[in-house]
């Protein structure tokens, strides 16, 4: 086993692949007032799809969703299929960094707990495009709620993720970039703990015991239980933002 199939066993073994909750989807999008009942809607960095099929629950809009691990777009096309939404949910392969699609194609752009792999900025600059004149963005992003944090959480995601910004600098770089802010709300903490940790982590202990002789599998497994064991210690100093925005 390698370190990137230990990776990847765990992430599809679990029903959402980032924090969020149903709750929070059907709230961001609530916020948009203005969308056509035909809307061309783009999941961007979908996983297996849990925002994906709670968009499509409200909205009989055409929702395509994109991820570049092919398992995650097999499972999504099979389980629109299951559900009968295959005319109107369709999963395929692409990169967030390059994807193929037309200016102006879509009415809007969902990103949940993926717009960091491109890099926020580079996100909301390069993904603009795709949208209508009038289109809609909604991306979460994780952020600090708090100024001054801890050393040590300040030190890790000084090493996981250095472009973590404060949501006051967030909101700054939206408006720089074009955008008008309609909505933007914290995700809460059951989003990380409930959803997500509550199911990684039982994943994480059982590959612990099998592989403790594998320092390299054992090394991705630390790394793993680390960024759980620091949110609950820190949750109050950060989380995942989300923002509606408007093109
Ligand atoms: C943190 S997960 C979030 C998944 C989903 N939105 C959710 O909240 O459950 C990020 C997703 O982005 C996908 N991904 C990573 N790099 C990508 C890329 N370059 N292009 C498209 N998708 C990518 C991963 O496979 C993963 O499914």
């Amino acid at each position: 086993m390698t370190q990137e199939e230990l990776f990847y066993s765990i992430f599809e073994n679990i029903p959402r692949q980032g924090p969020g909750t149903k709750a929070s989807t059907l709230k961001a999008f609530s916020a948009i007032k203005t969308l056509p009942q035909d809307a061309q809607i783009l999941d961007i960095g979908c996983g297996k799809g849990v925002q994906t099929f709670d968009l499509a629950e409200v909205t009989n809009g055409t929702i395509t969703a994109v991820d570049n691990h092919p398992f995650f777009v097999d499972f999504l096309n099979q389980k629109a299929s299951g559900l009968n939404l295959q005319n109107r949910v369709t999963a395929m392969f692409a990169d967030m960094n390059d994807l193929p699609f037309a200016e102006k194609q879509f009415d809007l752009i969902w990103a949940e707990g993926s717009i960091f792999i491109t890099g926020f900025e580079n996100g909301l600059k390069n993904w603009a495009k795709f949208l209508k004149d009038d289109g809609y963005m909604v991306v979460s992003e994780a952020a600090w709620f708090h100024n001054n944090p801890p050393e040590e959480i300040a030190g890790f995601w000084n090493a996981v993720y250095p472009d973590i910004m404060s949501m006051e600098e967030q909101q700054k770089l939206i408006e720089t970039c074009g955008y008008q802010i309609i909505d933007l709300f914290q995700l809460p903490k059951e989003g990380w703990l409930d959803e997500y940790y509550a199911f990684m982590e039982p994943l994480l202990e059982s590959a612990r015991n099998e592989y403790c002789n594998e320092p390299e599998l054992a090394g991705l497994l630390n790394v793993l239980q680390t960024e759980i064991d620091m949110y609950k210690k820190y949750g109050d100093y950060y989380g995942y933002a989300f923002y509606v925005m408007k093109k």
